[in-house]
């Protein structure tokens, strides 16, 4: 794998365009290029943030979503083509929050073929809600990967990224443990190749979410053997968000 991913989702964050300006100055004016950075802001900070990452090599411009629907008239929604143009490389879909907020295995598998025929790279988001003893969270983890892929020329595998969050670990105080994050990644990795076969799913690359810090970041990439990482609440302090990308690679 060329380099390590890491992927800052602002949510619904910061309070307005002079703080999401301010914050991007600070990621890209800290972070060493050790790891690629991927900002994605809410759509209305999408501009200033571009005009901060200005021509960085390691730091790049996401959107946290992108309507799938054709034609114009769709009040309120944001598609690809329009992320692309603000100068968008990378987009979330299916985000648990926006599952949670009524997206379908069917609407994810609308938007991630929508991304990956505008020639952007997605960033697939899965995980099960819960951990049940009986180990029914890989059936989830499983139907949520098989249904978003469905019917996917494997020509685009080497521009979808697959980012495993446990839901229950989103917004929590500690993240899962490295040596299960391990053991899922490898799983998602099985099902990947039993889907596309071996050599190409291994230009997926597979990402761990939730409840990342500058602490445990190197740990779940080295021993949790993931790609890269998706930070939430870390990613919009500039300091800290740059240590924990700096933690990376060393
Ligand atoms: P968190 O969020 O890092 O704040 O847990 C992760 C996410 O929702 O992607």
């Amino acid at each position: 794998m060329a380099h390590t991913l890491v992927v800052a989702n602002w949510k619904m964050n910061p309070a307005d365009a002079a703080s999401a300006a301010q914050i991007a100055q600070g990621i890209v004016r800290r972070a060493k290029g050790r790891a690629r950075i991927v900002i994605c802001p809410p759509f209305i900070y999408m501009s200033v943030v571009a005009k901060a990452i200005g021509r960085s090599k390691h730091v790049f411009l996401g959107a946290q979503d992108a309507f799938a629907g054709k034609g114009a008239a769709h009040t309120g929604e944001v598609d690809v083509g329009m992320v692309k143009h603000a100068g968008a490389k990378y987009v979330i879909v299916g985000h648990s929050e926006r599952r949670a907020a009524g997206e379908t295995d069917e609407t994810v598998r609308e938007k991630l073929f929508a991304v990956l025929k505008a020639g952007v790279t997605a960033i697939l988001c899965i995980g099960e809600k819960e951990r049940d003893l009986h180990g029914g969270y890989f059936s989830d983890i499983k139907r949520e990967l098989e249904h978003a892929v469905r019917g996917l020329p494997k020509k685009f595998l080497p521009k979808l990224v697959v980012a495993y969050e446990p839901v229950w670990a989103i917004g929590a105080s500690s993240a899962m443990q490295s040596a299960d994050v391990h053991e899922t990644a490898i799983f998602i990795r099985r099902v990947a190749n039993d889907i596309f076969g071996k050599t190409a799913a291994e230009k997926i690359r597979i990402l761990y979410g939730g409840s990342v810090t500058k602490q445990n970041a190197r740990d779940i990439v080295e021993q949790g053997n993931v790609d890269g990482l998706l930070v939430g609440r870390e990613s919009l302090k500039a300091n800290e968000f740059a240590e924990l990308v700096n933690e990376l690679g060393k």
